[in-house]
């Protein structure tokens, strides 16, 4: 059977293999789909000896998405945006291929799930770190009318704004509302807000964490409390995977019921 895993560290509780078996089912793949406990020392050798023992595609995670980006022999155009590597795969010839789905998955998951659209908006991205620069490329191809980037160290979003021609902002220094909202700081992750104003939200806002939790997120806490609605990043997650399987199998799945299905499982 062909053998898919995830790579990362932690990796207990990832939720991959469960989603990719949830795609193989839904559209009659067989393989199978495991997680595989990186180790800081031997990342590369992980990878060369998973792909020497048949290995079809493996997804990489936090810590070594840079990692899997530098051992590439050839990347997709994204990827080299993104500076990271989410799914790899092994091309006929023997070139290591990487590619970088998480932009493109959490843009489809806004457009596709959520009918929110990018064309003409004014669009707010919060943090400047490796999340963010994997979904730059994919916002600007939505052809948006802006797109600051705010960060708490202002450097970090002014590299990203000259690479990627965009502005960059303290958060203290936004001024105005904005369309889209994108919240890519990890501060979800500890319960924390960059301090964010009011005046940011406007009637239309629209707000997408790239976090995710069963209920929301403190950015997406913040937006509803000011009359704002919004959605979290377990799209994202799931639009990533779906990616990455289009990418090994040639097939799309579906994955509006698999959001839902996943969030009901959480506690
Ligand atoms: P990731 O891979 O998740 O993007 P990262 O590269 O470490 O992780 O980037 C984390 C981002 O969250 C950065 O933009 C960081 O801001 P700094 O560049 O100023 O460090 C942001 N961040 C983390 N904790 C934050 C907090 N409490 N308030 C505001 N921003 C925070």
């Amino acid at each position: 059977m062909d053998q898919y895993a995830v790579v990362g560290n932690p990796i207990a509780h990832s939720k991959s293999p469960s989603i990719h078996a949830e795609f193989a089912q839904q559209t009659q793949q067989l393989l199978n789909y495991k997680t595989l406990l990186g180790d800081e020392l031997q990342f590369e050798q992980q990878v060369v000896d998973f792909f020497a023992q048949g290995g079809k595609g493996l997804n990489v995670t936090v810590p070594f998405k840079e990692r899997a980006y530098a051992m590439c022999d050839v990347l997709s155009q994204r990827a080299k945006q993104a500076g990271a590597v989410n799914t790899l795969l092994m091309s006929k010839n023997g070139d290591l291929f990487g590619d970088n789905t998480d932009g493109v998955g959490m843009v489809r998951d806004i457009v596709v799930n959520h009918r929110q659209s990018f064309a003409g908006k004014r669009v707010l991205i919060l943090g400047a770190g490796g999340a963010v620069r994997g979904v730059l490329e994919p916002i600007l191809d939505e052809k948006p009318v802006s797109v600051t980037i705010a960060n708490r160290t202002v450097e970090k979003a002014q590299v990203l704004a000259d690479h990627f021609a965009c502005s960059a902002s303290s958060f203290e220094a936004l001024e105005g509302s904005f369309d889209i909202i994108i919240n890519g700081t990890s501060a979800s992750l500890s319960g924390h807000l960059p301090p964010l104003k009011e005046e940011l939200l406007g009637e239309q806002t629209w707000c997408y964490d790239m976090m995710y939790g069963k209920h929301g997120t403190v950015f997406l806490q913040w937006a509803e409390q000011r009359g704002v609605k919004g959605a979290d990043g377990l799209g994202m997650l799931v639009g990533q995977a779906a990616e990455a399987f289009y990418l090994w199998r040639q097939v799309r799945p579906e994955t509006t019921a698999l959001v839902d299905q996943l969030r009901a499982q959480m506690d």
